[in-house]
């Protein structure tokens, strides 16, 4: 779902996007640098840590995001050019090709997905195998999700286990995985690999 301006306040502030570059940066020294090539981001907001990714690494990106005005803000603040592109796209039913990526990213996104199982499922498929996926996002306790869940259909609640699970049922194993707290909520840090390919019936 699309944010509030209430809340791009926040999201769309320079040390938001300077906190997700310091993340990612962090998580990225786990992995092999040198074969990733093709990178996607979900929720990219403006842009920020897509333009990051292309111009320290070279890789080659695509910011992605289902809100238009916010790709439009990522578009005239960093560009686009043959390593950084940026297009209005729904998690949950990427246009991609099957296979097109080494690495997917996605912070903070998943809680404003209410079809975030279906987002997963999405990201595995985009992914090529032995490809990365580093998720950063929180969870909710259990009592929150089965109080929330009946009366807040547009966003993602989800606790630790569902989502654990998802990421399961879809071929990815955890290489790294961090738990931060923050307020009532626990923060995950993950970087999963898909390790195999599901066949979806
Ligand atoms: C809290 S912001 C995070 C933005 C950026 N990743 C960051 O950490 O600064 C969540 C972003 O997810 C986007 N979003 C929400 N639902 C989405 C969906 N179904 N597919 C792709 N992006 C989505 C919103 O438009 C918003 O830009």
């Amino acid at each position: 779902m699309a944010m509030t301006g209430f809340e791009k306040l926040f999201v769309n502030h320079q040390k938001k996007g300077d906190r997700n570059i310091e993340i990612v940066r962090n998580r990225l020294n786990s992995l092999n640098i040198q074969n990733i090539h093709d990178v996607l981001e979900i929720g990219c907001g403006i842009g920020t840590l897509s333009a990051f990714l292309s111009s320290e690494y070279g890789m080659s990106i695509y910011g992605t995001d289902f809100d238009p005005k916010q790709i439009r803000i990522a578009r005239e603040l960093y560009g686009e050019n043959d390593h950084l592109h940026f297009r209005v796209e729904d998690a949950a039913n990427l246009t991609f090709e099957d296979a097109s990526f080494d690495l997917v990213v996605s912070q903070d996104v998943f809680h404003h997905i209410a079809a975030w199982p279906q987002a997963i499922c999405e990201i595995a498929r985009v992914l090529r195998l032995e490809g990365h996926f580093i998720w950063v996002d929180m969870v909710f306790p259990s009592v929150i999700t089965k109080l929330f869940k009946p009366l807040v259909k547009a966003y993602g609640l989800y606790t630790f286990d569902e989502i654990w699970f998802e990421f399961w049922d879809n071929g990815f194993e955890e290489r790294v995985h961090e738990r931060q707290i923050h307020g009532p909520f626990a923060y995950h840090h993950f970087v999963l690999q898909k390790a195999c390919s599901i066949t979806q019936s």
